[in-house]
């Protein structure tokens, strides 16, 4: 249990990610909820701080998102941001209307620091503001602590009920102080003390897992990317060796991944590791097959097959560890975003599988998750790895698929890979990889003709995939990797680079 935990109510907002991570940095624990959380449940919760998101909606709108107003009966301190603001002042009587114009982007502030909120921060600071409606009348108790040129209320304050708001956005960037206004809600208006760190994680995990585990088995699906490593060093840390992994190896990873795998798990953290070498049943379900989507699902089902085969030897297992994380979780809390997250989750597992789960990463971010990783003494090139598509090259080699053409990609893409890391880029870009097309393009090697692959070079930037800029490398570097692939990996005599972002393209060719 946290003895410090804040509830984000969510009202629409396109950064409730961002109040966590800022909450999280605060070394504060946090869970963001729907507005429309019973209130039966917020107060069982065990919570002790609450922040209102911003939202796109007007308080005055017919279906405009709202809470329980029983909330501000709970005791709990409330911080309002932007639409969580007037919600707010609204529900505790007071007035908001359209302002003439709307506020958009940075502003210059007037703070009031004598407010807890601003102490010991300049009194003029910059801000990000998003907003068409106003504050025009406080409710009763309330006071003015912020105001910028057009906006009078910019930020509110009721000192003895502990309520503040802000009509700005202190989770962004742009307000450079942001993170110290949260940080100064959390430490000196709700007298938290910051209690969420690593290593105490860890503790508290390690202990929930035997709890829940007692001495019965477990078994985890490994696929080698980091939310699964992570969770499956987490649980061995807890229960040792009544935990066995087991990594499906379907050929279609990258040059040598397959055995760096297998050292971390097996030689460095000496687990029951079982690498099951299905390479051949996963070519022979791809053999003649073309088209995308006929690839991918032949994979995922080749996948549950094998691993059905698998966990008939683990019948004595009572757990699976499943390397859930927390984006997971909001994501599937609804919309669009869920159904693009199970068309990609070609790593499934059979449906009958009646396993309890353990799933130790569903409260962290990815980073955290790295910052765990790092922690429990994983490698960091498995930590900080780039995220690796479930189907794996077999999406990266256009067409049809096969061992020869599996073998000329993974040496040209081992060669960008490293080509990006010389060049101290790998940091930097979100995702880069070669794709194998079936294109065949005439070219002159030596005095000869040669009529030979086109590969392509493909590297985004972005921070949440679901868009990405095609990044712009160096022509230097670019020269480089394809003087390189065309001299040492041989039946490659062109290569190109992509430079479209997503949209319209997508990241993956296939
Ligand atoms: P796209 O190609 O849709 O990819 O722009 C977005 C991100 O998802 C990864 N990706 C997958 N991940 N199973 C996965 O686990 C899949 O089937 C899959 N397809 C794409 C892709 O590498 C990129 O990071």
């Amino acid at each position: 249990m946290h003895e410090e935990k804040v509830l984000i109510l969510d009202f629409g907002g396109q950064y409730k990610e961002l109040i966590a991570r800022k909450v999280r940095e605060c070394q504060v624990y946090c869970e963001v909820k729907p507005a429309s959380m019973p209130i039966e449940a917020i107060r069982s919760g065990g919570y002790s701080a609450i922040i209102f998101t911003g939202g796109p909606a007007s308080v005055y709108e017919e279906d405009a998102p709202s809470c329980d107003p029983e909330i501000f009966q709970l005791g709990l301190p409330v911080l309002g941001i932007c639409y969580g603001c007037q919600f707010m002042a609204k529900t505790l009587g007071g007035r908001v209307e359209a302002a003439e114009t709307r506020e958009y982007g940075r502003r210059e502030l007037e703070v009031d620091n004598q407010s807890p909120l601003f102490a010991g921060l300049a009194s003029e600071l910059d801000c990000f503001m998003s907003h068409t409606d106003q504050i025009v009348e406080l409710p009763a108790g309330f006071v003015s602590i912020a105001k910028s040129e057009t906006c009078p209320n910019a930020a509110i304050e009721s000192r003895e009920k502990k309520f503040f708001g802000t009509q700005f956005h202190p989770e962004v960037e742009h307000t450079s102080q942001g993170k110290e206004m949260i940080r100064r809600f959390l430490y000196d208006v709700c007298g938290f003390k910051g209690d969420w760190k690593m290593s105490s994680f860890i503790d508290r995990e390690v202990e929930a897992i035997r709890r829940q585990v007692g001495d019965r088995k477990v078994f985890c699906a490994l696929s080698g990317g980091v939310d699964s490593s992570v969770a499956a060093v987490l649980v061995h840390r807890a229960i040792g060796s009544q935990l066995t992994c087991v990594f499906v190896d379907h050929g279609l990873m990258r040059k040598n991944e397959g055995d760096e795998v297998e050292a971390v798990f097996k030689e460095q953290f000496s687990m029951n590791f079982i690498r099951v070498d299905a390479e051949e049943r996963f070519l022979t379900a791809l053999q003649g097959l073309r088209d995308p989507e006929a690839k991918r699902k032949a994979i995922g089902e080749t996948f549950i097959r094998v691993f059905e085969a698998e966990a008939e030897k683990l019948k004595d297992c009572d757990f699976l560890v499943q390397g859930t994380i927390y984006p997971d979780v909001i994501e599937s809390g609804g919309g669009d975003a869920a159904v693009i997250k199970s068309h990609h989750n070609v790593g499934g597992l059979p449906e009958d599988m009646h396993f309890d789960l353990i799933e130790p990463l569903k409260s962290l971010f990815k980073d955290e998750v790295r910052k765990l990783g790092l922690e429990l003494g994983i490698p960091e090139m498995l930590v900080m790895r780039q995220p690796f598509p479930g189907p794996g090259l077999g999406i990266r080699v256009l067409g049809e698929v096969s061992k020869e053409k599996l073998d000329l990609l993974r040496e040209a893409d081992y060669i960008f890979r490293e080509e990006i890391a010389a060049a101290g880029l790998d940091r930097q870009l979100g995702q880069y990889f070669a794709v194998l097309t079936e294109q065949r393009s005439v070219g002159v090697m030596g005095d000869g003709r040669s009529y030979d692959y086109l590969l392509a070079l493909r590297a985004v930037e972005t921070h949440d995939f679901m868009t990405a800029e095609f990044a712009h490398l160096p022509y230097e570097l670019l020269d480089r990797v394809s003087r390189r692939v065309i001299n040492e990996v041989g039946q490659i005599n062109r290569v190109v680079y992509d430079v479209t972002s997503k949209p319209p393209a997508t990241i993956e060719w296939e």
